[in-house]
């Protein structure tokens, strides 16, 4: 979409819509932000309507420069700030760079009609219009309605002991032999850094087409059927998307994107078409405080997304969840998740993750593509925590 004739026919039509009222809840003590394209330039201010659009950069407090093509991509949400920022298609011109992630959410309700995260306005309910629980789990035998009903909901579950022990243990064996084969600079796996400055596998991608009884798992019936319950026209995209991945969490990472921060799934771009995606996770290891939970702010997928800060997640409507080996955990891409740090020094702990897509992704995204590959910018497989992006000084190489 044109950068001029979206900011000065199409969006003051949006604004007027309503989206600026959506967005102005997430402008609150924001200072201007402009961007620049071709040598135009447009501010975006808090105002009256929500979020005041004017032409030039002079009030801005910070302005980035992007090609045409990149704004093309960013106003269709095809790429993220993040994904600009880890990929070098941003140049900031002026002020801190960081602000535009701080005004991201409120964009995205300004341009797409997305709101902005409030959690008063989370209204979660069951099937007989009670209020949600969304602490509850369900048995491997749920029923679709039930379980569809959950994920619409709160978009996620948690579903106990679909995989049986010995099932587990071989894939347990096969993901021993993946871990063992990876190496850095394979583009197959990402790799952090401990605490003592010791190199840590923690991601290896592509897993099923080494191993069957992993690429087994995306066509397995009990998966299929779970999947299903949300919406049954889901397709697995083995080939392409990172495939089904490794997650292992290790214990006192220091350095690199392990300790996954709470993010969405489409945070490197791609939400417009990637999205509603079933991610399936299968535990095998407990996933406990020791070895690492996963927590979910339910009913995000239903607003822009937003980024919970430490004190006040108490606040809101944060699951954490804990599992066996053999329990599956299902979640929508755009529900904000974190993958918080293992409390414990011990072993580690780790999942495989497959997704279900939406038929039309498979048909644009080409096999052994996918929208996390701009993370693998380092030949050794380090990849960069966003804040270390951010502030132009990524991490020493190994
Ligand atoms: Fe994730």
């Amino acid at each position: 979409m044109n950068f001029v004739e979206f900011h000065n026919d199409e969006l003051p039509r949006r604004i007027q819509a309503g989206n600026g009222r959506l967005a102005a809840v997430g402008t609150v003590g924001l200072a201007g932000i402009a961007f620049e394209v071709d040598g135009a330039s447009y501010t975006y201010l808090p105002g009256p309507d929500g979020v005041e659009v004017v032409a030039g950069d002079e009030r801005a407090a910070c302005v980035v420069a992007m090609s045409a093509v990149s704004w093309g991509e960013f106003v269709e949400q095809m790429r993220t700030v993040p994904s600009l920022l880890y990929s070098g298609m941003l140049s900031p011109e002026r002020g801190d760079v960081e602000l535009l992630l701080r005004w991201e959410q409120a964009i995205r309700a300004l341009h797409h009609g997305l709101p902005v995260f409030v959690p008063t306005e989370l209204d979660l309910r069951d099937k007989d219009g009670g209020r949600l629980d969304i602490e509850q789990v369900f048995p491997a035998d749920v029923g679709a309605g039930e379980l569809g009903l959950f994920i619409r909901e709160a978009g996620f579950a948690v579903v106990r002991g679909v995989f049986s022990a010995d099932e587990i243990a071989v894939l347990r064996a096969d993901a021993d032999s993946a871990v063992a084969a990876a190496r850095q600079g394979d583009r197959r796996s990402w790799w952090a850094r401990s605490a003592e400055g010791e190199t840590r596998l923690c991601r290896v991608t592509y897993a099923n087409l080494s191993y069957p009884a992993i690429a087994a798992i995306c066509d397995d019936p009990r998966v299929r059927r779970l999947v299903a319950a949300f919406d049954d026209s889901l397709l697995p995209g083995p080939d392409r998307l990172d495939g089904i991945a490794i997650i292992i969490k290790n214990p006192d990472i220091a350095d690199g994107l392990s300790d996954l921060p709470w993010h969405v799934d489409c945070g490197m771009g791609g939400h417009a078409l990637l999205c509603p995606v079933v991610q399936v996770s299968v535990l095998l290891e407990p996933a406990n405080l020791d070895t690492g939970t996963l927590k979910f702010l339910a009913g995000s997928h239903r607003f822009a997304c937003h980024t919970p800060a430490a004190q006040e997640e108490a606040g809101l409507p944060v699951v954490t969840v804990a599992g066996e080996p053999g329990d599956l955990l299902l979640h929508l891409g755009d529900t904000m998740h974190a993958a918080p740090a293992p409390l414990g020094r011990g072993s580690m702990r780790r999942s495989l993750v497959t997704s279900f897509y939406q038929p039309a992704v498979l048909d644009v995204i080409e096999a052994g593509c996918g929208f996390n590959d701009v993370l693998l910018s380092n030949d050794d497989g380090h990849v960069d925590n966003l804040a270390d992006v951010v502030r132009g000084t990524p991490s020493e190489k190994l």
